[in-house]
C-alpha cells in the first residue's frame, strides 16, 4: 500500500444552447485546481456558440481547444483532456472508467431528451448516460425558456433518477452586481452539486 489515491475525475459537457460563460466559468475554476483530472468534450454547435458568445474564432483552422476560451495553458495546474464528442473510444465512454461526476453546463433541449432517453449518441450523451448507470452525479444545467411539456417531463423523470437540475438563475437575495457575479452563482452551484469546495473566496459573492 502506497496510499496514494488516482486523482479524482470530472466531465464537462458543454452543449449548443446560450450561456457558453457558465461553462467557461466552471472550466476557469477547475482547470486551475491541483489534483483533479477535468475532462472536457464539446459539442458542435457548443463551438458555434461559444464562438458567438464569448468571441473566440478558432485558429489556423483548427477547432478551439480548451487554452483558447477557458484560460492558457500555463494556468492549469489540473490534468485537461480534450475529446470530440464524436470520440466513443475516449475513456468517458465507459462506464468502468471511474468518474467522481459530470456536469452538463449548458444543457441543449436536444442533449437532455438524449440524455433522459438513453440514446448515447454523441460523447456527452454517452458520458451522461454511464454516469447514470453507475449512480454517479450528474448535474444539468438546462436552458431553454419557455419549456414545453416535454422539456418539463424530461427534466422530471432525470431528477426522479437522482440528476441534478439545475437551472441557470440567480438568487437576487444576495444582490449580484455584476454579470461575474451572476456567473460565479452558477458555477459554485454546480460545483456544491459535483460535491467540489469552489472558489470560497466568491461563494455567494463573499
Ligand atoms: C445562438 C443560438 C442559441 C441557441 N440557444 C439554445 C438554447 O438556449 N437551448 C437549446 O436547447 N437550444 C439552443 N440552440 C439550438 C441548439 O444549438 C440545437 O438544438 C443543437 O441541435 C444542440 O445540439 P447539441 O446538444 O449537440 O449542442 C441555440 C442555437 C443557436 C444558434
Amino acid at each position: 500500500m502506497t496510499g496514494r489515491t488516482a486523482a479524482p475525475e470530472y466531465i464537462v459537457g458543454v452543449t449548443g444552447a446560450t450561456g457558453a460563460i457558465y461553462a467557461q466559468r466552471l472550466l476557469q475554476w477547475l482547470v486551475r485546481r491541483e489534483g483533479l483530472v477535468v475532462h472536457v468534450v464539446c459539442s458542435a454547435m457548443a463551438f458555434k456558440i461559444i464562438e458567438i458568445e464569448l468571441r473566440r474564432k478558432p485558429r489556423r483552422g483548427r477547432r478551439l481547444r480548451v487554452e483558447d476560451w477557458v484560460a492558457p495553458r500555463s494556468e492549469w495546474r489540473a490534468a485537461v483532456r480534450e475529446w470530440e464528442d464524436t470520440n466513443f473510444m475516449a475513456p468517458v465512454a465507459s462506464g468502468s472508467h471511474r468518474v467522481e461526476g459530470m456536469a452538463v453546463v449548458p444543457c441543449s433541449m436536444r442533449a437532455l431528451a438524449s440524455i433522459d432517453m438513453g440514446l448515447g449518441d454523441n460523447l456527452i450523451h454517452r458520458a451522461a448516460d454511464c454516469c447514470l448507470k453507475e449512480h454517479r452525479r450528474l448535474v444539468l444545467v438546462p436552458r431553454e425558456s419557455p419549456l414545453t411539456p416535454a422539456h418539463l417531463e424530461q427534466m422530471a423523470r432525470l431528477a426522479h433518477q437522482g440528476v441534478t437540475i439545475l437551472t441557470p438563475d440567480p438568487a437576487w437575495y444576495t444582490h449580484p452586481r455584476t454579470l461575474d457575479d451572476f456567473v460565479d452563482q452558477i458555477a459554485m452551484k454546480v460545483c456544491d452539486h459535483l460535491d467540489l469546495p469552489p472558489d470560497v473566496e466568491r461563494r455567494w459573492g463573499g
